[in-house]
């Protein structure tokens, strides 16, 4: 039983005002980053059919999305290239005039230092067998020669003027190869954003939609298996002492408990991925009204963030954005 005067912890909830005084998480632009597609040889930008209101840009149109994300007040937009020939090593991902380096270069020239401006240092996009990295005689991803071709493909992307440099290809030593490369070539201010944790994620496929992937088959050779959370930690530790400025926890809302886990131990900044599957399971769920779209997106990125990512990168992050503003 109770006793008088008992407790009353809803006497905090009773205004809306009162409610935003005590809230102990806040989800602020500044900390989104929008992920953004930009395709080869379109005259005009297309949707991608499994996330709605995701467009694939033109080099064009990419530049007045980075504006206007920008003017929202995001923190930073991550780009990716989707390219109109693909070969076996991912050539277009290192041509300094591939796709996504003449975008990176669209885009800083646009926007400068104003947002932070990221790339993708991947080969998925760019190799014909859609894996995120070269093969070797029997079809298996070659961890070390794969290495090779993200040092090649960093000091390009660094070269177009990219911030900060995604390793998302789950090699390992890859935080290191690319450090290495970009230090010795005197991109010392170039960041590395790295997939320290990246799960081998039913919660891609809408992505896979949006570069156009030939991949068959799957990932867990390389990225993890969901059921482990120390190797998470492992993976963290490793990208860390190889010099990652910021770790990256990928998908998000499944995988709480390891953005929690690693924001308990690292002292670098936490950011996590609420990819294209969490997009579109909510888009899909909005569209047919069995979800009210808006409160749902706000929930997600507070949850993300209360579970210690300081960082989010979102396909909704300019709409959080503006929904946030209107908020405040
Ligand atoms: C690899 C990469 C992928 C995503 C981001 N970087 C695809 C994959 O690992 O299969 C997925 C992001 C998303 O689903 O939104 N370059």
């Amino acid at each position: 039983m109770a006793g008088f005067p008992y407790q009353r912890p809803r006497r905090l909830r009773t205004t809306a005002a009162v409610r935003r005084l005590v809230a102990e998480t806040r989800v602020h632009p500044s900390s989104l980053v929008l992920p953004l597609f930009v395709r080869e040889g379109i005259d005009a930008p297309r949707e991608v059919a499994s996330m709605p209101g995701v467009l694939q840009h033109t080099r064009d149109s990419l530049r007045k999305a980075v504006v206007s994300a920008a003017q929202a007040g995001v923190g930073g937009v991550m780009l990716f290239g989707v390219p109109a020939e693909r070969d076996s090593d991912g050539t277009a991902g290192i041509d300094p005039d591939g796709i996504l380096n003449q975008a990176t270069r669209d885009v800083i020239g646009e926007v400068g230092d104003a947002v932070v401006v990221m790339t993708d240092l991947c080969l998925d996009e760019f190799t014909d067998h859609g894996h995120c990295g070269v093969l070797d005689a029997e079809g298996n991803v070659d961890n070390d020669s794969t290495l090779e071709q993200y040092a090649r493909m960093a000091l390009a992307q660094a070269e177009s003027g990219s911030h900060m440099l995604g390793t998302s290809g789950m090699m390992d030593g890859q935080v290191a190869r690319v450090r290495e490369a970009l230090d010795t070539a005197g991109y010392t201010d170039t960041s590395i954003l790295a997939y320290a944790a990246k799960y081998a994620s039913a919660c891609y496929g809408p992505f896979r939609d949006a570069v156009e992937s030939p991949l068959q088959g799957d990932r867990r050779t390389y990225q993890q298996d969901p059921a482990n959370l120390k190797e998470s930690l492992r993976e963290t530790r490793l990208d860390v002492d190889e010099g990652a400025d910021i770790v990256m926890v990928k998908p998000a809302l499944p995988y709480l408990d390891v953005v929690s886990a690693i924001a308990a131990e690292t002292t670098v900044p936490v950011a996590a991925y609420q990819v294209s599957g969490e997009y579109a399971m909510i888009e899909a769920a909005a569209a047919n009204g069995w979800i009210d779209k808006d409160r749902m997106i706000l929930e997600s990125l507070t949850s993300i963030r209360r579970a210690g990512a300081e960082i989010i990168c979102t396909y909704w992050a300019e709409h959080a954005a503006r929904l946030l503003h209107k908020m405040d």
